[in-house]
């Protein structure tokens, strides 16, 4: 398509320029003393949103962070595609990785490195310029909502009321969302299936207060030993997930699908590289993709208690903790994880601690059809701009509000990632490829082409 090329090369440099900006807000969700910045952030989307050309743009307050609004309806009879993505990102810590500072994006090597860069601003910007893009050159093809949240990292708490009570404005014939990865360039693919997360924190107490630990050591329980002992017993040696009940709901994937998910170009040897490790973990019986994208899985994401101060200092704590997640597979669901955890966690406590679990947030899995016009308008997108067809596959992480969409307003989700799992999302150096942004923006239209073509031929 030669007007989306030569839009993008016109304005290349603009279209990174603004994106540096986005990216220079430090808008953590998770931490409350970046409000003000978060909420700026929101007002700088809804301000590109109107640039770009964007009617009845909004920021739309929750009891938690806004989320921003905007639409261009073009003909009521033309079908209609929400953009969903999110402004927030996650805290950058640790802050000494970084090679440069988190919200000064810094280009190396042709990637944007920055927190967010990938997850998601650099990705549902590209759909704010892309919109510009079908709008200056006179090609928009069908409605365009955007729905551009600020609490994804830390849950969407809110989202499922702004949903429930805005189910007209938020009127669509589907989803799509630019918030997953790619398997390389070369390999162009789309995810159909997201995991849901059931996220919790426990507390281990000893006794009252920290001790003396020669003292006392010895002959009072260490809550961080005991701690431990109950983490370590929650995989088995073939490393299933040890609670009772927790794969009841699993439903197992046939052969045909397991041998296509395997079809998916994979290198063992550079993903260990990648990483540097000497050996992958999981499951027994299953390959990575199957671990990642099909099976539940069980992770400590932080422990802590005692002394981690300089030095030395000689305790035995009163308290420990750890934050544990669950990534769920369809027809598991977050509330009955988490009451199978809890239940398991309290009973295996020895009688010398006390154990206390709170539930954090939780979001449900969900698949999407491979079957639907729309998931076609993306396959045939991503075909013409990469030269090649997309590959099924199914993602490890977690976007809440898929399932949301569903439940609520009956409509399913495209999921045309372009990051990279090697983008470092959530972790120091999170990077976007300059190369994967533009790609981006010259993908989307495309989209939006086929996807109201293929509409109209119904
Ligand atoms: N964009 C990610 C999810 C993702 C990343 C899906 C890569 C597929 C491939 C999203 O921002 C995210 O990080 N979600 C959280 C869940 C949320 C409830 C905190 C996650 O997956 O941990
Ligand atoms: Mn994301
Ligand atoms: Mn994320």
């Amino acid at each position: 398509m030669q007007h989306i090329k030569q839009y993008v090369d016109q304005n290349r440099q603009r279209l990174l320029d603004e994106l540096f900006a986005l990216l220079r807000f430090p808008s953590v969700s998770a931490d409350p003393k970046y409000k003000p910045e978060v909420l700026k952030t929101a007002d700088y989307v809804a301000q590109k949103l109107r640039d770009a050309g964007a009617d009845n743009v909004e920021i739309c307050q929750t009891a938690g962070y806004p989320i921003v609004y905007g639409e261009k309806i073009i003909d009521a009879s033309k079908p209609t595609v929400l953009v969903y993505g999110h402004y927030d990102v996650q805290p950058a810590d640790p802050l000494e990785l970084w090679k440069t500072p988190p919200f000064e994006p810094t280009i190396r090597d042709g990637k944007i490195y920055a927190r967010g860069a990938c997850d998601d601003k650099g990705q549902f910007y590209m759909h704010v310029k892309a919109f510009e893009l079908m709008m200056q050159t006179n090609t928009l093809p069908c409605n365009i909502k955007f729905m551009i949240e600020g609490e994804e990292e830390v849950g969407s708490s809110n989202l499922g009321i702004f949903v429930k009570a805005n189910k007209e404005k938020l009127k669509a014939d589907v989803v799509l969302i630019s918030d997953t990865s790619m398997i390389s360039m070369e390999h162009p693919s789309l995810e159909t299936g997201l995991r849901g997360l059931s996220y919790l924190e426990v507390e281990v107490t000893g006794p009252n207060r920290d001790l003396h630990s020669g003292v006392y050591g010895g002959a009072v329980a260490n809550p961080i030993t005991i701690l431990t002992k109950m983490i370590a017993s929650l995989h088995d040696e073939n490393n299933h997930i040890t609670i009772p009940g927790f794969y009841d709901k699993v439903i197992p994937l046939t052969a045909e699908e397991r041998t296509a998910l395997n079809n998916a170009p994979y290198d063992e040897e550079e993903y260990k590289k990648d990483l540097d490790i000497a050996e992958v973990w999981g499951e027994k019986g299953y390959t990575t993709f199957e671990r990642t994208g099909t099976r539940p899985t069980l992770e400590v994401n932080g422990i802590w208690g005692g002394y981690i101060g300089e030095g030395a200092k000689t305790v035995l704590p009163s308290k420990a903790h750890a934050k544990i997640s669950m990534r769920l597979v369809p027809n598991q669901t977050s509330d009955a994880i988490t009451e199978l955890f809890t239940k398991h966690f309290l009973s295996i406590a020895p009688a010398n601690v006390k154990v206390k679990v709170t539930p954090h947030h939780g979001g449900e899995p969900a698949v999407t059809p491979t079957d639907s016009i729309a998931y076609r308008a993306a396959q045939k997108a991503i075909a013409e701009s990469f030269g090649k067809d997309p590959i099924p596959t199914r993602g490890g992480g977690s976007i809440p509000i898929v399932a949301l969409f569903e439940a609520e307003l009956g409509l399913k989700t495209v999921l045309m990632g372009f990051g990279l799992d090697s983008d470092a999302l959530h972790s120091p150096n999170e990077k976007y490829d300059i190369f994967n942004y533009y790609k981006g923006i010259e993908t989307i239209p495309l989209f939006h082409k086929y996807f109201a073509e293929l509409s109209s031929a119904v």
